[in-house]
């Protein structure tokens, strides 16, 4: 943990939030958690237009404008509020005109405390506006907050956003399964649901949650841990078709082959140099036709997984309010680079609390799941994989429907600061 501010006067100042990378179904209640929590402090809350983008681009929105209903139905309300973005700032030396932009905007908007709330490389940059105050002589406190749906960050126990998708993936593989086996005998035999998670296997894994036993769905789960073993695969497949009579599939979008290639890569990058990944199910379809002559069905949820705020974990919307009012807590204490993480200090019952580590142990590092997690022959979850992921999907907390049927989400003014520097020419 780094400290170099500990004053308690009266914080003076601004404090700008910012949501980077892939949304989720509770990023918002952060949002909520940093801007309930400033404004008990009285410090006001400007939040950038699509990520770091808006600092560029001195595109702020003043959340003073909005009511305290509005901020308090964030919690309930999936996406990202305020734009979200990719975008990854080059090194201080490679790109300095950049970061003087941003100490330009900060300065000209009293800037005092950024918290970037995104996963690992948006941890990266946070990091590096982190260490801006000291390059470029301004007070500057940045704070990392933690989201991401991938499960992926290091040091956290677990993410804000994944107990979500992993709800909806469990419950999403639990209600499809027991549609496929209602009709097996004459229609499909197959169900493939592929699910994100770029390089972990996280949300893959949670998908075990909807059965345990041999028989119970799913009966396979790829994960990107195991490099994907096709014999292996369709042996098992149709020896569960034969036992049971039907076979669910859990596929991860990062799964790879034996040379270590994705399975299925879309062929374009994103601003992280990211292949985008998706099309892995429709792959493993046709190799069971193919080889097996099964009938099949799949599934590819995209975006709809990480958006199911309908069907969130309580224990994640609390997770994700948490963090957000944290993250402002350790910046008004004078805390800098730091990121407050979920520390779990009991499975049964299932108990957490908050701690602030270190962005440098965070930035750009990527938490895969541990092998004990995984069964011998690659395709299950163990019983410590139930014991770490069984709490996270506890709880529901739905949103607020209206008399059309459908959820009351959030709609905020999103008024624009006005500007009071030239366009950032990059
Ligand atoms: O943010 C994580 C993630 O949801 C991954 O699981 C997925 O591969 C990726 O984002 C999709 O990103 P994008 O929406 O930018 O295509």
């Amino acid at each position: 943990m780094s400290k170099t501010r500990t004053s308690q006067a009266k914080p003076s100042g601004r404090l700008l939030y910012a949501q980077s990378g892939g949304v989720t179904a509770v990023i918002n209640a952060t949002a909520a958690g940093v801007i309930e929590a400033a404004r008990a402090k009285g410090v006001p809350v400007y939040a950038a237009h699509n990520g770091i983008l808006g600092a560029l681009r001195e595109e702020l929105i003043d959340t003073g404008k909005e009511t305290k209903a509005a901020i308090a139905a964030l919690r309930h309300t999936p996406g990202g509020a305020f734009g979200s973005c990719r975008y990854k700032l080059k090194s201080l030396d490679a790109n300095r005109a950049e970061y003087e932009r941003l100490i330009d905007v900060f300065r000209a908007h009293d800037i005092r405390w950024f918290l970037y709330n995104g996963g690992n490389d948006s941890a990266d940059t946070a990091l590096k506006i982190s260490q801006l105050g000291k390059a470029m002589n301004y007070d500057i406190r940045c704070i990392g907050v933690p989201k991401t749906v991938d499960n992926d960050l290091a040091v956290t126990d677990c993410c804000p956003g994944f107990g979500s998708v992993a709800k909806y993936t469990a419950v999403s593989t639990l209600e499809a399964s027991l549609d496929v086996a209602s009709m097996a005998d004459t229609s499909t035999k197959v169900f493939i649901l592929e699910v994100m998670g770029r390089h972990a296997g996280w949300i893959a894994a949670a998908a075990g949650l909807a059965g345990e036993g041999a028989d119970a769905p799913p009966h396979i789960i790829l994960f990107p841990e195991r490099p994907f073993d096709e014999a292996a695969f369709l042996a098992k497949v149709k020896a569960t078709v034969e036992r049971v009579g039907w076979c669910t599939v859990v596929a991860s979008e990062g799964l790879l082959n034996a040379e270590g290639q994705f399975l299925a890569e879309a062929g374009t990058r994103d601003a992280f140099g990211h292949s985008q990944l998706g099309g892995v199910a429709p792959v493993l379809a046709a190799l069971v036709k193919e080889k097996l002559g099964y009938k099949y069905h799949w599934a590819l949820p995209d975006y709809l997984q990480r958006s199911a705020r309908h069907l969130a974990s309580k224990t994640d919307a609390e997770q994700a309010y948490a963090v957000g009012k944290a993250a402002v807590d350790f910046a008004m204490a004078g805390m800098n680079a730091v990121m407050p993480v979920i520390v779990r200090t009991s499975d049964a019952p299932y108990r957490w609390k908050i701690e602030a580590a270190p962005l440098s142990k965070i930035a750009n590092r990527e938490k895969k799941m541990p092998a004990s997690f995984l069964t011998r022959d690659g395709f299950g979850i163990t019983t410590a994989a139930r014991r770490y992921l069984g709490p996270l999907i506890q709880g529901e907390a739905p949103p607020p429907y209206g008399k059309n049927g459908l959820p009351q989400y959030a709609t905020l003014k999103n008024s624009m600061v006005a500007r009071k520097l030239e366009p950032f020419a990059r």
